[in-house]
């Protein structure tokens, strides 16, 4: 039986809450070496996406969202490495796989719009070749007619008009090439796109286009989605449930609703309150940056330095994520 064969039978039976699981992460582990001791980007972590839903990865700068996405592809670069955990995409472990069985399914299934991606799109390459190119490296040569179509067809999925086709990328605005790089990511039909950042260079306005671009997409092609960013009021707007991760870990999942309305965790409550308002001025209270090494995290939990609400017990024990409710994780000692 082929990896393609196995996945979508393992499908059929991957589900949690009753929906089916696109991709289920666990325990994930991967570490940056360095002269003095591994940097742990990322900590034992767990969450999963369900099929056809947006989720949103949030966390400050230097919390491991990149390293996660890339941990997903298996495409972490040394001195990283995956240290422990699983990667299941309809059920089949990633991490286990070998580099060919990991082709397949990399570029069949999984597609990754990188951070900054839009600047690495070919400047001396017309438009429509660098999509085909995408497509025909993974799916071979195909009759030129039928190819123009499809790429047509891309083009006008993501709301660009035709003449793009022919255009170089000095010709487009930020948002349009961010839009082709959208494109490319669905141009394989995969079952989840990873776009990290997708909006983090443009401005407010092209931010909201690019936004609902992915809205869009999802809606059309019923893909999975994690969407990384740190524009809370964008995710607002675009995801389904978000995840918070601080220093490596999870600290909190749950639906957009829930975060916004009744945040548990300490830092997704900071976070929240740090939305600026343009009705009321608040003086900021989430000071910026993570306060330890990342190389030798404190004993307990991982937020106590800069918690507000920290008692002896975050000192000692590092709290698990927890259920709280349904679709509601946390990893707080005060829900105990
Ligand atoms: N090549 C590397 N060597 C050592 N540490 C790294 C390397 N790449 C990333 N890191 C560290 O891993 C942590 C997570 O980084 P990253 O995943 O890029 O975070 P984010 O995308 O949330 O900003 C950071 O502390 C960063 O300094
Ligand atoms: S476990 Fe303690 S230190 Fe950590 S977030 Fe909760 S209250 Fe704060
Ligand atoms: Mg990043």
């Amino acid at each position: 039986m082929t990896v393609q064969m196995e996945r979508r039978q393992a499908a059929q039976s991957v589900t949690a809450n009753g929906r089916a699981v696109t991709l289920e992460v666990k325990n994930l582990k991967v570490y940056y070496a360095t002269p003095t001791g591994d940097v742990r980007a990322v900590d034992d972590v767990s969450f999963h996406v369900y099929k056809g839903e947006i989720l949103g990865l949030v966390g400050e700068s230097g919390c491991g969202k990149t390293t996660t996405a890339m941990a997903i592809l298996r495409m972490v670069q040394p001195p990283g490495r995956i240290v422990g955990g699983q990667v299941l995409l309809d059920g089949i472990d990633l991490v286990g796989l070998n580099e060919s069985a990991l082709r397949d399914v990399r570029w069949n299934t999984l597609a990754l719009i990188p951070q900054g991606a839009m600047n690495s799109l070919n400047p001396v390459m017309r438009i429509h070749t660098q999509i085909a190119e995408a497509i025909q490296t993974h799916e071979g040569r195909q009759p030129k007619d039928k190819l123009k179509q499809r790429i047509l067809d891309l083009l006008s999925m993501v709301g660009l008009p035709s003449r793009i086709y022919d255009m170089y990328p000095h010709e487009l605005s930020g948002g349009m090439k961010q839009r082709v790089c959208i494109a490319m990511a669905i141009a394989l039909h995969p079952s989840l796109i990873i776009a990290d950042e997708p909006t983090s260079a443009l401005d407010v306005v092209v931010q909201r286009v690019v936004g609902q671009t992915l809205l869009d997409v999802k809606e059309r092609m019923d893909v999975s989605m994690i969407l990384i960013g740190h524009d809370m009021g964008l995710q607002a707007q675009l995801v389904d449930r978000i995840a918070v991760m601080y220093a490596g870990h999870m600290v909190e999942v749950a639906p957009v609703e829930a975060i916004f309305s009744e945040p548990l965790h300490p830092y997704t409550q900071l976070l929240i309150e740090s939305i600026p308002s343009i009705k009321e001025r608040k003086p900021l209270k989430l000071t910026e940056g993570i306060t330890h090494d990342l190389r030798n995290p404190p004993p307990g939990c991982i937020f106590q330095e800069r918690c507000p609400k920290v008692m002896d017990v975050c000192r000692r024990d590092r709290p698990p994520l927890r259920q709280l409710k349904p679709e509601h994780y946390v990893a707080c000692h005060l829900y105990e």
